[in-house]
């Protein structure tokens, strides 16, 4: 009777732990404690032991009996436990879908998209030339007089002595005309790097938009038409161009372009330092000197050029007050557009 019990509490333990689920401890629970049960037949037996060996037997079997029932129990736990994990990670398909982050345009390369976008329907192509560029289409082509400042390693980032990261779009107009003859009517754009000191409205590396058309009979006039129907097409017809005074080695005139400012529609404010005008460029009509530099015949052919500082555009157009906001990759700034 002894051995039997100590089997009994032996194997009832070892099935309840193996049991894999619910199903199968319950098998195990009627095999081992239901009303006809090992457990009770084992107890039947105790009414015929001698009663010597009763008391000792009973206590036997009251502490398997109780033994086994904990088995029991603690697996009854764990596996709940188990199901319930399980039914946390489970798929709750009534739940909304995640939705996947869908990336979105830079509000620079969105702006510069609208720029070139306004061209093309003016009947430009887009071109583009290299970042780093050599002296002669950064300079030399472009009429710029010996020892200009521009050259100077002050504004101007040399990889060589022939070798450097261009500071303007401009050098494209020289790579362009050198291939086809007139007319011509393309923008470009494209980064441009100087030595500026970093701060509000500068940055070491920043994008141009460059704009030349050479025809016959080009003048000043098909200049400012053009770039006012940019302006307009832009900002709105609220928005005006200006035109003043400038040099530039490579247009003759020259002009600086500026537009009203948005922000404050022209009244004056901080932004626009109570002016009410921003400027936004360079233009004029592209020097003979630099036609002739190409082949081109200056009796036949004149022609205009522009170039438009990209961000400058896109913090007028966003009311953005620090350059810097476009470089740094802050998703909360980026999020907003
Ligand atoms: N390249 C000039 C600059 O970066 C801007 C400019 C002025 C471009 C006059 C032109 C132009 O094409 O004709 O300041």
């Amino acid at each position: 009777m002894d051995d039997k019990l100590e089997q009994l509490r032996q194997q009832a333990v070892e099935t309840f732990q193996a049991a894999a689920d619910e199903e199968q401890l319950e098998q195990a629970r009627i095999e081992y404690l239901g009303r006809h049960g090992q457990l009770r037949e084992i107890m039947k037996d105790l009414g015929s032991v001698s009663p010597e060996l009763r008391p000792a037997l009973g206590k036997l079997a009251n502490q398997v009996s109780r033994e086994v029932e904990q088995a029991f129990a603690q697996r009854q736990e764990q596996i709940a436990a188990q199901v319930a994990s399980q039914e946390a990670e489970a798929i709750d398909v009534t739940l909304p879908g995640r939705a996947p982050r869908v990336g979105k345009q830079h509000p620079l390369l969105a702006t510069l998209e609208e720029m070139i976008e306004i061209f093309l329907g003016l009947g430009f192509t887009v071109v583009e030339g290299p970042d780093v560029e050599n002296y002669y289409y950064s300079f030399e082509a472009l009429n710029y007089p010996e020892l200009h400042p521009a050259m100077d390693e002050q504004m101007t980032f040399y990889i060589s002595d022939n070798a450097l990261l261009r500071s303007q779009t401009s050098p494209v107009q020289i790579r362009v005309m050198e291939q086809q003859q007139p007319p011509v009517r393309i923008v470009a754009p494209g980064r441009c790097f100087r030595r500026d000191t970093v701060d509000a409205t500068h940055c070491h590396t920043f994008y141009q938009l460059e704009g030349l058309l050479v025809d016959e009979g080009v003048t000043f006039a098909d200049l400012k038409g053009t770039l006012e129907v940019f302006a307009r097409e832009m900002f709105g017809p609220q928005c005006h161009m200006r035109f003043r005074p400038d040099f530039f080695p490579f247009t003759e005139p020259s002009a600086e372009i500026a537009l009203t400012c948005i922000i404050c529609g022209g009244e004056g404010c901080r932004v626009c330092g109570n002016t009410g005008w921003l400027e936004v460029g360079g233009s004029g009509m592209v020097d003979p000197n630099v036609l002739a530099g190409v082949g081109y015949d200056t009796e036949t052919y004149t022609g205009y050029a522009f170039g438009v500082g990209v961000e400058r555009l896109a913090m007028l157009r966003h009311g953005i007050d620090d350059i810097r906001l476009f470089y740094t990759g802050d998703m909360r700034f980026l999020q907003q557009f």
